[in-house]
């Protein structure tokens, strides 16, 4: 059965929370699978029919631990994907543009297929304390994500793209 592979990495909650919100998304519409960066493989990746993607940007780049999964998977990936649609999720203080480039030059190495453009959920945390405090994320937002893993497991699921 053709399932949608959630991926994700947060240190405060902002990322996590897009993660579950798209994951409880999906599952209404078909089979889906959510799981940690550290804990993906190659063969989860290799597995699945389409991806999501939610990680933070940290110092203007994609979280060390998201970048870790994809250093660990690229090679035993490379070439075996082509084609396969994602779509990602960026928790970011301010920007996340950067993030979100990042991740999209990597997922173009692997010849997968952007079929929603990147969500960016911006937290407006400030100060260390805020930036390190754990997040809450606007319902609203939290509703989109919802809506883009409905959306991915339904296109994945149909084979549309
Ligand atoms: C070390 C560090 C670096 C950060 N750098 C950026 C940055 O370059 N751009 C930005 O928009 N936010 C930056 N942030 C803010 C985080 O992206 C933001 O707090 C986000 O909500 C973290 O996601 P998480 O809650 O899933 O961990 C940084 C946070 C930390 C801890």
């Amino acid at each position: 059965m053709k399932h949608l592979l959630i991926i994700w990495h947060s240190r405060t909650g902002a990322a996590e929370s897009m993660a579950r919100a798209a994951f409880e998304g999906a599952r209404e519409e078909g089979e889906v699978r959510r799981l940690r960066a550290e804990d993906a493989s190659a063969e989860d990746v290799l597995a699945a029919h389409g991806y999501l993607f939610a990680a933070p940007e940290n110092l203007a780049s994609l979280s060390g631990e998201m970048k870790e999964f994809f250093d660990r998977c690229y090679y035993p990936v490379l070439g075996r994907a082509d084609g396969r649609p994602y779509a990602q999720m960026i928790a970011a203080g301010s920007d996340g543009t950067n993030a979100a480039r990042q991740l999209a030059r990597i997922a173009m190495g692997w010849r997968l297929r952007e079929v929603q453009p990147p969500m960016i959920a911006v937290t407006d945390a400030q100060t260390p304390e805020q930036i390190l405090g754990p997040k809450t994320l606007d319902a609203l937002v939290l509703a989109k994500c919802r809506e883009l893993g409905a959306g991915m497991m339904a296109g994945v699921e149909s084979g549309i793209w």
